[in-house]
């Protein structure tokens, strides 16, 4: 169907299924196991204000520090040329042309620098870690993102071992694919469990909490931890000094009957002002979330509560395969559009007005 048929990002899904090459389908659409986590939805309900002037609305904010036009960023995704062969570089692009910022992955399709590269003067991006078994490489990548302009690592913890994607491992990732990663991807791998298991065996699982001190010595870029599930390691973080962390149970594809990242989020913000006396949003210790995210009110709610921005994945992978550059316009497009309406119905003209009270979260319950 044209583009201006396409009314949400739910859209862009059900188009993706039916156009996107099977193989590529399975690696972007699948989750973990059963798959329960990826379907889970919590019921978190808006209470909105009214007789407020909202003739102007602004949803604009600021992330680590960096301008934003949204409360929401474009999160890590590997293998990005599975869905089209300029892969990354039209998120960077449309990042660059919608003013929101854009998480560089690790296994990414596209080079590093070539991502950097597709990015305007000024423009702000991040970049997500797997940290290798081989310090050294971790050590290079990162020092290297640093002086190419990154600002702000995060660093991925939810993934010791990467999710058993079922629907992924059914098809054959083979070594001629063009979407195979350009040089992270360690060699000698087992291609004959899908694309996730192909491309991760890098990854330490040995990466434990004593290993942050180093990272704050080889690098000066903000450190976020990226899957943290509860408010116990949310603490953590902060007691080491990181720069915030990413609520997140990395879109259903790790441990299944992982809870969603609102939830996590209500948790962790009641924990850490009980323990600490922080309250959200917090500039020095910022809480983003992500998972599940297709409605400009998904991110108003998490805002609500206290997230300063929150990671959209799937979707954006789902709009250029089916429609290239064009539908990563139009989907930032709705969901500027989508912010706009709600913040005038939720009665908040400035994102600094979506307040604790304009969410009913009394469904979710904290441990
Ligand atoms: C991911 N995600 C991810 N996360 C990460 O830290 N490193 C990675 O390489 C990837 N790769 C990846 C590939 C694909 C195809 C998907 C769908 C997801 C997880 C991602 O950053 C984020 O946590 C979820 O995608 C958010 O959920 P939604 O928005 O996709 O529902």
């Amino acid at each position: 169907p044209p583009l201006d048929e396409i009314l949400n990002l739910h859209d862009f899904e059900a188009i993706a299924r039916q156009v996107m090459a099977e193989k590529a389908w399975a690696y972007y659409s699948s989750a973990a196991d059963d798959e329960i986590t990826n379907r889970e939805n919590h019921a978190a309900y808006h209470r909105p204000r009214i007789l407020r002037d909202v003739t102007k609305v602004d949803w604009s904010t600021t992330i680590l520090g960096h301008k934003s036009s949204m409360p929401l960023y474009i999160t890590a995704t590997a293998l990005g040329k599975l869905g089209h062969p300029d892969g990354e570089m039209i998120l960077t692009r449309a990042a660059a042309k919608h003013g929101v910022i854009q998480m560089i992955p690790t296994l990414a399709s596209c080079s590093f620098d070539e991502i950097v590269d597709a990015a305007q003067p000024g423009q702000v991006q991040f970049f997500q870690l797997y940290v290798n078994k081989d310090r050294n490489i971790t050590k290079r990548l990162v020092q290297h993102a640093e002086k190419r302009g990154i600002k702000g690592l995060f660093i991925t913890v939810d993934a010791p071992q990467l999710g058993r994607r079922e629907k992924d491992m059914r098809m054959k990732f083979e070594a001629e694919d063009p979407s195979e990663v350009s040089k992270t991807g360690s060699k000698g791998v087992d291609r004959s469990q899908g694309a996730a298991r192909a491309i991760s065996s890098f990854i330490d699982p040995g990466l434990n909490w004593n290993d942050l001190k180093w990272f704050k010595d080889i690098t000066a870029m903000p450190l976020i931890l990226k899957g943290v599930q509860c408010w116990e390691d949310a603490l953590e973080a902060y007691d080491l000094n990181l720069a915030g962390v990413v609520l997140s149970n990395h879109g259903g594809r790790q441990l299944d009957f992982a809870r969603s990242g609102i939830e996590i989020l209500v948790e962790v913000v009641e924990k850490l002002k009980e323990k600490r006396g922080l309250t959200f949003p917090n500039e020095q210790f910022q809480l983003f979330v992500d998972g599940g995210v297709r409605r400009a009110t998904d991110v108003l709610k998490a805002v609500a509560l206290g997230a300063t921005a929150v990671g959209v994945g799937r979707p954006f992978l789902y709009a250029y395969s089916s429609y290239g550059p064009e539908g990563m316009d139009k989907a930032l497009q709705i969901l500027h559009d989508e912010f706009e309406m709600n913040l005038r119905l939720l009665g908040a003209p400035t994102i600094r007005d979506v307040v604790p009270e304009m969410v009913d979260a009394s469904n979710i319950h904290s441990h």
